[in-house]
């Protein structure tokens, strides 16, 4: 499963791109106001330190205006993926962007009939919004399950980008299912690392290895 880390916050990529966990980014408009950045700015510094996909998404409503932004945007780096809303104008500049040759991430996909145009559009990333959809009390995971079901029947090369995941069973439940990616905030992809039996257990450890009053350095 590839990791892309959803922030345009240059400290908390680096910190997990120097592990080997960030496969790409993913950012939005909530998140550049977020990191305070100016967007071409930190999109083009992002680009430069991971190697993989970095979303930027368009913020024009109508196709010919998305389009002429995702073209600014894809000039930043040969590694940015269009981002574009699940929008009828979208899916427009959607073909005509992947079209072009560039990569385009289509977000705000709430449905599996949305991803199946998504695909048929050509995109290159569909993105369904797990925690808004648990939001109003519908299963965010069953949505990743139906996608995979059709992409898989008909095999739709477009990768399903598990986002707006919130907890680590999100991105365990995605990981099951089979989602391509998922973009998770940094702080999900460290409490992935986390289990009250590895802190009881190094607490034991540890607590027998002072009785031995020895030292390895
Ligand atoms: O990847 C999409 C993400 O940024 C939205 O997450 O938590 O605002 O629903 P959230």
């Amino acid at each position: 499963m590839k990791f892309f880390v959803d922030t345009a916050e240059i400290d908390a990529i680096a910190e997990l791109n120097d592990l080997g966990m960030v496969d790409g980014v993913t950012t939005n408009p909530s998140l550049i106001l977020k990191s305070g950045r100016d967007i071409m700015e930190v999109t083009r510094e992002i680009c430069e330190m991971v190697s993989g996909p970095v979303s930027a998404e368009v913020v024009a409503t109508e196709a010919d205006q998305m389009i002429a932004e995702g073209r600014k945007l894809a000039k930043i780096a040969p590694n940015i993926a269009v981002k574009v809303p699940l929008t009828w104008d979208g899916l427009k500049a959607c073909k005509v962007l992947s079209g072009e040759g560039n990569m385009v991430n289509v977000t705000l996909c709430f449905s599996a009939n949305q991803a199946l145009l998504a695909a048929k559009a050509g995109a290159t990333f569909i993105s369904p919004f797990i925690g808004r959809l648990d939001d109003i009390n519908l299963d965010g995971m069953e949505l990743i399950s139906d996608i995979r079901q059709i992409y898989d029947n008909y095999g739709y090369e477009t990768q399903i980008l598990a986002a707006s995941i919130r907890t680590v069973n999100h991105a365990y439940q995605s990981a099951m299912i089979g989602a391509d990616v998922m973009t998770a905030p940094p702080a999900v992809i460290k409490s992935m690392a986390k289990h009250v039996l590895t802190d009881k257990g190094l607490d034991a450890f540890l607590a027998d290895w002072a009785k031995t009053g020895q030292n390895i350095l």
